[in-house]
Protein backbone atom coordinates (compact mmCIF):
# COMPACT_ATOMS: atom_id res chain seq x y z
CA UNK A 1 0.00 0.00 0.00
CA UNK A 2 2.41 3.02 -0.97
CA UNK A 3 6.80 7.99 -4.27
CA UNK A 4 7.60 12.18 -3.81
CA UNK A 5 3.64 12.84 -3.30
CA UNK A 6 4.33 9.47 -5.11
CA UNK A 7 7.10 8.21 -3.35
CA UNK A 8 5.31 7.02 -0.42
CA UNK A 9 2.46 6.10 -2.44
CA UNK A 10 2.63 3.08 -4.61
CA UNK A 11 2.50 5.26 -7.30
CA UNK A 12 1.81 3.43 -10.69
CA UNK A 13 5.06 4.21 -12.77
CA UNK A 14 2.44 4.67 -15.58
CA UNK A 15 0.90 7.70 -14.00
CA UNK A 16 1.03 10.39 -16.73
CA UNK A 17 2.37 13.75 -14.96
CA UNK A 18 0.07 16.55 -14.69
CA UNK A 19 0.36 19.92 -16.89
CA UNK A 20 2.32 23.01 -15.55
CA UNK A 21 -1.73 24.56 -14.98
CA UNK A 22 -1.59 22.05 -12.05
CA UNK A 23 -1.07 24.17 -8.51
CA UNK A 24 0.81 22.91 -5.95
CA UNK A 25 -0.69 23.33 -2.40
CA UNK A 26 0.23 24.64 1.00
CA UNK A 27 0.41 21.57 3.59
CA UNK A 28 -2.31 20.53 5.73
CA UNK A 29 -2.74 21.01 9.24
CA UNK A 30 -1.39 18.15 11.34
CA UNK A 31 -4.31 18.96 13.59
CA UNK A 32 -6.50 18.92 10.83
CA UNK A 33 -5.59 15.39 9.53
CA UNK A 34 -3.68 13.82 12.19
CA UNK A 35 -0.91 11.80 11.89
CA UNK A 36 -0.34 8.39 13.30
CA UNK A 37 3.03 9.07 14.00
CA UNK A 38 1.93 12.17 15.50
CA UNK A 39 2.01 12.05 19.74
CA UNK A 40 -1.05 12.33 20.58
CA UNK A 41 -2.66 11.57 17.31
CA UNK A 42 -6.30 11.39 17.78
CA UNK A 43 -7.51 7.89 15.37
CA UNK A 44 -10.68 8.06 14.57
CA UNK A 45 -12.20 5.10 16.32
CA UNK A 46 -13.73 1.41 15.04
CA UNK A 47 -17.01 2.76 13.46
CA UNK A 48 -17.19 6.42 13.55
CA UNK A 49 -17.16 7.98 10.16
CA UNK A 50 -13.51 8.40 8.45
CA UNK A 51 -14.18 9.46 5.36
CA UNK A 52 -17.50 10.61 3.77
CA UNK A 53 -18.04 11.38 0.34
CA UNK A 54 -21.04 13.75 -0.43
CA UNK A 55 -22.42 14.08 -3.91
CA UNK A 56 -19.31 13.30 -5.72
CA UNK A 57 -19.19 14.29 -9.50
CA UNK A 58 -15.98 13.66 -11.06
CA UNK A 59 -14.94 13.68 -14.74
CA UNK A 60 -12.37 12.82 -17.27
CA UNK A 61 -11.99 15.79 -19.74
CA UNK A 62 -15.40 16.02 -20.80
CA UNK A 63 -16.43 12.02 -19.62
CA UNK A 64 -18.05 11.56 -16.27
CA UNK A 65 -17.00 9.16 -14.62
CA UNK A 66 -18.55 9.03 -11.22
CA UNK A 67 -22.40 10.46 -10.41
CA UNK A 68 -23.53 11.81 -7.28
CA UNK A 69 -21.77 9.61 -5.43
CA UNK A 70 -22.56 9.09 -1.41
CA UNK A 71 -20.67 7.37 0.99
CA UNK A 72 -19.73 7.46 3.95
CA UNK A 73 -16.57 4.75 5.58
CA UNK A 74 -15.89 3.77 8.82
CA UNK A 75 -12.97 3.81 10.49
CA UNK A 76 -11.01 0.15 11.44
CA UNK A 77 -13.72 -1.88 9.04
CA UNK A 78 -12.61 -3.38 5.75
CA UNK A 79 -15.11 -1.79 3.29
CA UNK A 80 -15.14 -4.00 0.16
CA UNK A 81 -15.64 -2.07 -3.57
CA UNK A 82 -16.96 -4.54 -6.66
CA UNK A 83 -18.90 -3.95 -9.46
CA UNK A 84 -18.68 -4.41 -13.04
CA UNK A 85 -15.06 -3.19 -15.38
CA UNK A 86 -15.76 0.29 -15.82
CA UNK A 87 -17.83 1.14 -13.24
CA UNK A 88 -15.57 3.46 -11.56
CA UNK A 89 -14.02 1.61 -8.76
CA UNK A 90 -10.60 2.49 -9.06
CA UNK A 91 -11.89 6.05 -10.16
CA UNK A 92 -13.11 6.39 -6.41
CA UNK A 93 -10.76 5.12 -4.86
CA UNK A 94 -7.99 7.13 -6.13
CA UNK A 95 -10.38 10.56 -5.47
CA UNK A 96 -9.59 9.24 -2.12
CA UNK A 97 -5.64 10.15 -2.26
CA UNK A 98 -5.68 12.30 -5.21
CA UNK A 99 -3.81 10.56 -6.87
CA UNK A 100 -6.25 11.32 -10.23
CA UNK A 101 -4.50 14.85 -9.76
CA UNK A 102 -1.54 13.17 -11.40
CA UNK A 103 -4.02 12.48 -14.58
CA UNK A 104 -4.37 15.82 -17.14
CA UNK A 105 -8.01 16.79 -17.53
CA UNK A 106 -9.28 14.89 -14.47
CA UNK A 107 -11.94 17.07 -12.01
CA UNK A 108 -14.33 17.19 -8.81
CA UNK A 109 -16.90 18.66 -10.81
CA UNK A 110 -19.00 18.54 -7.98
CA UNK A 111 -19.58 17.33 -4.17
CA UNK A 112 -16.86 16.83 -1.19
CA UNK A 113 -15.24 13.89 0.09
CA UNK A 114 -14.21 14.89 3.95
CA UNK A 115 -11.55 12.54 6.15
CA UNK A 116 -11.73 13.48 9.43
CA UNK A 117 -13.68 16.00 8.47
CA UNK A 118 -11.14 17.88 6.04
CA UNK A 119 -12.55 18.72 2.58
CA UNK A 120 -9.27 17.03 1.00
CA UNK A 121 -9.87 19.13 -2.00
CA UNK A 122 -9.53 22.20 -0.72
CA UNK A 123 -6.15 24.26 -1.98
CA UNK A 124 -4.51 24.55 1.60
CA UNK A 125 -4.78 20.45 1.70
CA UNK A 126 -0.84 19.65 1.42
CA UNK A 127 -1.38 16.66 -1.07
CA UNK A 128 1.51 14.66 -0.04
CA UNK A 129 0.52 14.48 3.89
CA UNK A 130 -2.57 13.55 2.42
CA UNK A 131 -0.97 10.59 0.87
CA UNK A 132 1.05 9.43 3.53
CA UNK A 133 -2.02 9.14 5.38
CA UNK A 134 -4.12 7.45 2.93
CA UNK A 135 -1.74 4.86 1.54
CA UNK A 136 -2.03 2.23 -1.90
CA UNK A 137 -1.39 -1.44 -2.56
CA UNK A 138 -1.79 -1.91 -6.61
CA UNK A 139 -3.23 -4.84 -8.70
CA UNK A 140 0.50 -5.71 -9.71
CA UNK A 141 3.12 -5.15 -6.91
CA UNK A 142 5.74 -2.79 -7.59
CA UNK A 143 8.80 -2.89 -5.17
CA UNK A 144 11.42 -0.15 -5.59
CA UNK A 145 14.71 -1.95 -6.99
CA UNK A 146 15.84 -1.78 -3.78
CA UNK A 147 16.94 -4.22 -1.43
CA UNK A 148 14.06 -5.33 0.76
CA UNK A 149 15.74 -3.43 3.65
CA UNK A 150 15.44 -0.17 1.89
CA UNK A 151 11.96 -0.68 0.16
CA UNK A 152 10.59 -0.42 3.87
CA UNK A 153 13.05 2.70 4.90
CA UNK A 154 12.71 4.64 2.12
CA UNK A 155 9.21 6.32 2.80
CA UNK A 156 10.65 6.70 6.72
CA UNK A 157 13.77 8.36 5.36
CA UNK A 158 11.84 10.93 3.07
CA UNK A 159 10.27 11.95 6.43
CA UNK A 160 13.47 12.38 8.02
CA UNK A 161 14.06 9.61 10.23
CA UNK A 162 17.55 8.43 10.15
CA UNK A 163 18.24 6.37 13.40
CA UNK A 164 19.02 2.98 12.46
CA UNK A 165 17.41 1.51 15.71
CA UNK A 166 14.61 2.66 15.21
CA UNK A 167 14.53 1.79 11.33
CA UNK A 168 15.26 -1.99 12.36
CA UNK A 169 12.52 -1.57 14.39
CA UNK A 170 9.97 -0.33 12.03
CA UNK A 171 11.63 -2.77 9.60
CA UNK A 172 11.08 -6.03 11.26
CA UNK A 173 6.81 -4.44 12.94
CA UNK A 174 6.34 -4.04 9.36
CA UNK A 175 7.59 -6.97 7.68
CA UNK A 176 5.97 -8.84 10.48
CA UNK A 177 2.63 -6.75 10.12
CA UNK A 178 2.51 -7.96 6.25
CA UNK A 179 3.34 -11.70 7.65
CA UNK A 180 6.84 -11.98 5.78
CA UNK A 181 9.53 -11.51 8.14
CA UNK A 182 9.90 -14.87 8.38
CA UNK A 183 10.63 -15.42 5.18
CA UNK A 184 12.83 -12.45 4.65
CA UNK A 185 14.70 -11.88 7.61
CA UNK A 186 17.56 -13.27 6.52
CA UNK A 187 17.92 -11.93 3.19
CA UNK A 188 16.77 -7.93 4.16
CA UNK A 189 19.83 -6.70 1.99
CA UNK A 190 18.51 -8.84 -0.98
CA UNK A 191 16.84 -7.41 -3.47
CA UNK A 192 12.84 -6.85 -3.00
CA UNK A 193 12.36 -7.58 -6.90
CA UNK A 194 13.85 -10.78 -6.31
CA UNK A 195 10.96 -12.06 -4.24
CA UNK A 196 7.80 -14.20 -5.74
CA UNK A 197 4.90 -12.38 -6.97
CA UNK A 198 2.90 -12.82 -3.58
CA UNK A 199 6.23 -12.32 -1.51
CA UNK A 200 6.55 -9.16 -3.51
CA UNK A 201 2.89 -8.07 -3.05
CA UNK A 202 3.28 -8.33 1.10
CA UNK A 203 6.30 -6.27 0.59
CA UNK A 204 4.67 -3.62 -1.08
CA UNK A 205 2.07 -3.90 2.07
CA UNK A 206 5.18 -3.66 3.88
CA UNK A 207 5.72 -0.76 3.00
CA UNK A 208 2.65 1.00 3.04
CA UNK A 209 1.88 0.32 6.14
CA UNK A 210 5.63 1.21 7.89
CA UNK A 211 4.79 4.89 7.11
CA UNK A 212 1.26 4.31 9.76
CA UNK A 213 -0.91 5.19 6.97
CA UNK A 214 -4.52 6.03 8.14
CA UNK A 215 -6.02 4.45 5.64
CA UNK A 216 -4.98 1.54 3.13
CA UNK A 217 -6.64 1.40 -0.97
CA UNK A 218 -6.35 -1.59 -2.32
CA UNK A 219 -7.08 -2.07 -5.77
CA UNK A 220 -7.60 -5.78 -6.80
CA UNK A 221 -4.45 -6.76 -4.98
CA UNK A 222 -4.91 -9.86 -5.58
CA UNK A 223 -5.67 -10.42 -8.82
CA UNK A 224 -2.25 -11.10 -9.88
CA UNK A 225 -1.64 -13.68 -7.43
CA UNK A 226 -2.28 -17.44 -6.68
CA UNK A 227 -4.49 -19.44 -4.34
CA UNK A 228 -1.84 -19.81 -1.79
CA UNK A 229 -0.95 -16.06 -1.81
CA UNK A 230 -3.91 -14.41 -2.11
CA UNK A 231 -5.01 -16.29 1.35
CA UNK A 232 -1.84 -14.85 2.95
CA UNK A 233 -3.18 -11.27 1.55
CA UNK A 234 -7.00 -12.12 3.10
CA UNK A 235 -5.50 -13.48 6.23
CA UNK A 236 -3.17 -10.16 6.11
CA UNK A 237 -5.88 -7.86 5.67
CA UNK A 238 -7.72 -9.21 9.10
CA UNK A 239 -4.81 -9.17 10.73
CA UNK A 240 -4.58 -5.44 9.64
CA UNK A 241 -8.02 -4.55 9.88
CA UNK A 242 -7.89 -3.76 13.66
CA UNK A 243 -5.35 -1.16 13.00
CA UNK A 244 -6.00 0.16 9.53
CA UNK A 245 -8.90 1.50 7.71
CA UNK A 246 -9.25 -1.02 5.03
CA UNK A 247 -11.18 -0.12 1.71
CA UNK A 248 -10.15 -3.37 -1.44
CA UNK A 249 -11.46 -3.05 -4.78
CA UNK A 250 -12.13 -6.50 -5.70
CA UNK A 251 -13.56 -8.50 -9.14
CA UNK A 252 -13.77 -11.48 -6.38
CA UNK A 253 -17.01 -12.24 -5.07
CA UNK A 254 -16.00 -14.81 -2.22
CA UNK A 255 -12.96 -12.13 -1.18
CA UNK A 256 -15.25 -9.73 -0.73
CA UNK A 257 -17.71 -11.85 1.31
CA UNK A 258 -14.32 -13.28 3.37
CA UNK A 259 -12.87 -10.00 3.76
CA UNK A 260 -15.27 -7.03 4.12
CA UNK A 261 -17.26 -5.62 6.47
CA UNK A 262 -19.19 -3.29 4.16
CA UNK A 263 -19.76 -3.43 0.86
CA UNK A 264 -20.85 -1.22 -2.27
CA UNK A 265 -21.98 -1.86 -5.45
CA UNK A 266 -21.16 0.41 -7.86
CA UNK A 267 -22.64 0.37 -11.75
CA UNK A 268 -22.10 2.83 -14.75
CA UNK A 269 -20.04 4.95 -12.15
CA UNK A 270 -23.17 5.27 -9.63
CA UNK A 271 -23.66 3.77 -6.10
CA UNK A 272 -25.90 1.34 -6.53
CA UNK A 273 -25.97 -0.41 -3.05
CA UNK A 274 -24.09 0.28 0.35
CA UNK A 275 -24.42 -2.09 3.13
CA UNK A 276 -23.24 -4.62 5.61
CA UNK A 277 -21.34 -7.00 3.36
CA UNK A 278 -23.41 -10.12 4.38
CA UNK A 279 -26.64 -8.68 3.61
CA UNK A 280 -25.08 -7.21 0.23
CA UNK A 281 -24.55 -11.02 -0.29
CA UNK A 282 -27.84 -12.25 1.30
CA UNK A 283 -30.63 -9.99 0.71
CA UNK A 284 -29.70 -7.01 -1.33
CA UNK A 285 -31.99 -4.36 -1.25
CA UNK A 286 -31.56 -3.91 -5.45
CA UNK A 287 -32.19 -5.98 -8.17
CA UNK A 288 -29.00 -4.99 -10.03
CA UNK A 289 -26.83 -5.84 -7.09
CA UNK A 290 -28.45 -9.13 -6.88
CA UNK A 291 -27.94 -9.72 -10.55
CA UNK A 292 -24.03 -9.23 -10.35
CA UNK A 293 -22.84 -10.85 -6.92
CA UNK A 294 -25.43 -14.10 -7.83
CA UNK A 295 -22.78 -14.09 -11.24
CA UNK A 296 -25.58 -12.92 -13.55
CA UNK A 297 -23.96 -10.23 -15.28
CA UNK A 298 -20.72 -8.25 -15.04
N1 LIG B 1 -7.06 7.83 -17.27
C1 LIG B 1 -8.30 7.80 -17.79
N2 LIG B 1 -8.66 8.66 -18.78
C2 LIG B 1 -9.93 8.65 -19.29
N3 LIG B 1 -10.92 7.83 -18.87
C3 LIG B 1 -10.60 6.95 -17.88
C4 LIG B 1 -9.29 6.90 -17.29
N4 LIG B 1 -9.29 5.93 -16.34
C5 LIG B 1 -10.54 5.42 -16.34
N5 LIG B 1 -11.33 6.02 -17.25
C6 LIG B 1 -12.75 5.73 -17.53
O1 LIG B 1 -13.49 5.93 -16.33
C7 LIG B 1 -14.47 4.89 -16.16
C8 LIG B 1 -14.21 4.17 -14.85
O2 LIG B 1 -12.96 3.50 -14.95
P1 LIG B 1 -12.30 2.75 -13.71
O3 LIG B 1 -10.91 2.39 -14.10
O4 LIG B 1 -12.49 3.59 -12.50
O5 LIG B 1 -13.23 1.47 -13.60
P2 LIG B 1 -13.09 0.16 -12.69
O6 LIG B 1 -14.40 -0.04 -12.06
O7 LIG B 1 -11.90 0.29 -11.81
O8 LIG B 1 -12.86 -0.98 -13.78
P3 LIG B 1 -11.97 -2.33 -13.69
O9 LIG B 1 -12.76 -3.27 -12.87
O10 LIG B 1 -11.86 -2.77 -15.13
O11 LIG B 1 -10.62 -1.99 -13.10
C9 LIG B 1 -14.34 3.98 -17.38
O12 LIG B 1 -15.29 4.39 -18.34
C10 LIG B 1 -12.94 4.27 -17.89
O13 LIG B 1 -12.85 4.05 -19.28
MG1 LIG C 1 -10.09 -0.74 -11.67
Amino acid sequence: MVNAAPILMDTPSSAPAKSSAYKPTVRLSPASLPSAHAPGAAAAPMGETLVDISHLDFFYNTSQALHDINLKIEAKNVTAFIGPSGCGKSTLLRCLNRMNDLIDGTRVARGTIKIHGVDIYQPDVDVIELRKRVGMVFQKSNPFPKSIYENITFGLRLQGMNDPAKLDEIVEKSLRGAALWDEVKDRLGASGMGLSGGQQQRLCIARAIAVEPEVILMDEPCSALDPVATAKVEELIQELRSRFTIIIVTHNMQQAARCSDKTAFFYLGKLIEFADTRDIFTKPANAQTEAYVSGRFG
